[in-house]
């Protein structure tokens, strides 16, 4: 239980794991069981196995950080509308990180969040279908105590690190849990309602910067995102190109 839990379903069920391989991997086997609440929220100290985007591995120091996954059925969403469930996610996260550390915060497409430029937490969203139903299994590292990371990790920062003061993690939880949930209503409401405070967060949003794709660098200026969750990018020529996930990096 979380204690004055301010939600209709998020987190209203909620399984605190002391170590599991990863949190996401563990709801996704409870969500093939139809019957699990939608909301339901799993979290954990330790992830032996923690999965990041483009299958890279997501690492957290024990006990001080928010590990967590959450189970959602965005009924209203169609296959090609998924994206839209990751805005909303991303932008809970950088709402309450702003609310709670302050600073500078950022999402950076597809669906990091930026503190201060460097990254305090990563979202990993997984879909299965069970039964008739879709379901999405939303993975979330945010980075709250931890105050040092590995050398290889330049660009990582956490809430402690930045507002010089640690937080309490269950709070923080419970101000995600009913973030979320606001945001999952209002796309509910209507899809497109996040679409602009999305842009006003978008890190690089209207810069020229230097990208890769296709084993070339060039120059682009981000113009936003497509309804698929495609970045769109104006090239030198004034064309503006759409790129998915895989087909482009961003350089500096
Ligand atoms: C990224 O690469 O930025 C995404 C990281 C997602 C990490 C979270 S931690 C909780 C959940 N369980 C996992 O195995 N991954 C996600």
């Amino acid at each position: 239980m979380l204690s004055g839990l301010n939600t209709l379903f998020t987190g209203q069920v909620l399984m605190r794991l002391d170590a599991v391989s990863s949190t996401n991997d563990f709801l996704k086997d409870l969500a093939r069981d139809a019957g699990n609440a939608e909301g339901m929220v799993v979290t954990a100290q330790i992830q032996h196995a923690g999965r990041g985007q483009r299958g890279t591995i997501w690492s957290s120091e024990p006990g001080k950080n928010l590990i967590m996954s959450v189970l959602y059925r965005p009924a209203f969403l169609l296959a090609d509308q998924q994206f839209y469930l990751s805005k909303a996610v991303a932008l809970a996260v950088a709402s309450v990180v702003r609310q709670q550390s302050g600073g500078n915060v950022q999402v950076k497409w597809p669906n990091d969040v930026l503190l201060n430029g460097k990254k305090v937490c990563g979202i990993l969203i997984e879909n299965l279908i069970a039964g008739n139903a879709l379901q999405s299994v939303v993975g979330i590292g945010l980075n709250v105590n931890q105050d040092h990371f590995p050398e290889h990790l330049t660009n990582a920062t956490s809430m402690s690190i930045e507002a010089g003061k640690p937080f309490v993690v269950d709070a923080v939880l419970k101000a995600l849990c009913e973030t979320l949930e606001a945001n999952y209503l209002q796309l509910r409401s209507h899809v497109n309602v996040l679409d602009d405070r999305y842009e006003q967060s978008l890190f690089g949003m209207n810069q020229w910067l230097t990208f890769e794709a296709d084993g070339r660098e060039f120059s682009g200026c981000i113009k936003g995102v497509d309804a698929a969750g495609k970045l769109l990018v104006e090239q030198v020529s004034g064309k503006v190109k759409a790129f998915a996930l895989k087909e482009i990096q961003l350089v500096a």
